[in-house]
């Protein structure tokens, strides 16, 4: 195992790029499934995340091919299996948008229950439904949700929770309606720019789509799909990442890729603190030199602020004089880094679903525990911004969603390195 060591209290200035949505990419090789023709996939990060799921696909047995170097993924699902086993699934909960694919392509699948996760309880019984809806029978039997139908059939499916809707719930009726008899239209659909993302991919493989990216999406299903060549959008959670390392290091950064309009609530909350953020097309250059304001953090579904950056927010208000309140809507539990981020010296109690953040004149390096891949960007960040030296163990959470993260930061001037544990 490995483990970062940063030295904080330097500035971060320069021009940093960013890599494709892991977030995007995940459900779109997923959606390889729905056809025997081959798929080129371009813009793919370089992730752990990436990797599980290629290999759950060759388990399957379809062909991938991962061009690393190139970011390009090539697969070809000619007879892919109908089985997704434990060992593998069980290593990354996004396999669940495999259900969907498989259901719609071979009509009969066994996919495992993803079990726990460290950000909060995670049911799926939305899917369920959702498939349900369409037609199709699933149990839950010795740890396997089994789905089967004799055809799929286009009905009105609502998405709607008590969080909200639901990102990969939506993925997964949406992937599998393309090949239903007759219409579907999702109510309370996902409007997240990776549930856009996988639309455009499936309507370039041939499926009718419409209303992506809004609360109501019509899905007119088709007899087949074919091959189909896509690029990914750039990772927004990533492009945010580094907008709050630029302004917790006081620094001036370029963040090359992001796109301003996946980016607004981050950047709202970002210039209601007090940092600059500024847009050109293709690219969000962030500056702080001023001091912070607290600013209060409610995350929700998109366009809504992200539940995958309130560590990061966390982060920073943890350091910004006076006291914010950091309301999680859509994983009420999701504060692993809070008992991380104390060990610096942050002062932050947790009420229910909130976080009271008092800001405090500094932090203090010390080593501190990863639990999950934005609890430990979170805590990057905290270190960034520490005075001596954090340690940020448990590196492969943070890999699972950041290309070369150490390296990024690196560049931009951040003393980091990582070691063995
Ligand atoms: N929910 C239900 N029932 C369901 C599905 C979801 O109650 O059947 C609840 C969840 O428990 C949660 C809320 O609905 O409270 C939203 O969950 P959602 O289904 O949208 O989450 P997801 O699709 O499993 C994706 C991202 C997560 C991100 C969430 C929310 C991927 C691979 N994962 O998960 O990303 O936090 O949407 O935006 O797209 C990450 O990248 O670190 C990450 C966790």
């Amino acid at each position: 195992m490995e483990k970062l060591i940063i030295s904080g209290g330097k500035p971060l200035r320069g021009t940093v790029q960013i890599s494709g949505s892991k977030n995007s990419a995940l459900p779109i090789i997923a959606a390889t499934l729905l056809t025997s023709e081959p798929c080129t996939i371009r813009g793919v990060p370089n992730l752990s995340d990436i990797q599980f799921m290629s290999d759950i696909l060759r388990w399957l047995s379809v062909d991938v091919k991962h061009h690393r170097a190139d970011g390009v993924i090539e697969a070809r699902a000619q007879q892919p299996l109908g089985v997704a086993p434990y060992e593998l699934v069980r290593k990354m909960r996004a396999s669940v948008c495999l259900l969907g694919p498989l259901l719609a392509r071979l009509h009969n699948c066994k996919v495992s229950m993803p079990g726990g996760c460290v950000i909060g309880d995670r049911p799926i019984d939305m899917h369920l439904k959702g498939l349900r809806r369409l037609g199709a029978e699933v149990v839950l039997e010795n740890g396997y949700i089994h789905a089967r139908c004799n055809e799929l059939t286009g009905t009105d499916v609502f998405l709607g929770g008590r969080f909200g809707s639901t990102v990969l719930g939506t993925a997964n009726v949406m992937m599998a309606a393309t090949l239903a008899k007759g219409t579907t239209v999702i109510e309370s659909s996902a409007c997240e720019p990776e549930v856009e993302d996988l639309a455009e991919f499936l309507v370039k493989m041939g499926a009718k789509i419409k209303g992506a990216g809004s609360h109501i999406i019509e899905i007119e299903g088709v007899e087949q799909l074919h091959g189909a060549e896509h690029t990914i959008i750039t990772d927004r959670i990533e492009a945010a990442t580094f907008m709050i390392a630029a302004a917790i290091t006081h620094g001036d950064v370029e963040i090359k890729g992001a796109r301003p309009e996946h980016l607004w609530a981050v950047r709202e909350k970002l210039e209601d603190a007090g940092v600059t953020v500024e847009r050109t097309n293709g690219t969000v250059r962030v500056k702080s030199d001023a001091a912070w304001q607290p600013v209060d953090v409610i995350t929700m579904p998109y366009p809504g602020f992200p539940t995958d950056m309130q560590a990061q927010m966390s982060a920073l208000m943890t350091v910004t004089p006076g006291i914010s309140v950091i309301t999680e809507k859509v994983f009420p539990n999701r504060f692993m880094h809070i008992s991380e981020m104390s060990r610096l010296g942050a002062d932050v109690s947790l009420e229910g679903s909130s976080a009271i953040v008092k800001g405090v004149k500094r932090l203090s390096g010390a080593p501190v525990m990863a639990s999950d891949l934005r609890a430990s960007a979170g805590l990057v960040l905290a270190g960034l911004a520490a005075e001596g030296e954090t340690e940020v163990n448990r590196v492969y959470h943070v890999e699972r969603g950041y290309e070369r993260i150490d390296q990024k930061l690196r560049a931009l001037g951040a003393n980091i390195e990582r070691v063995a544990e």
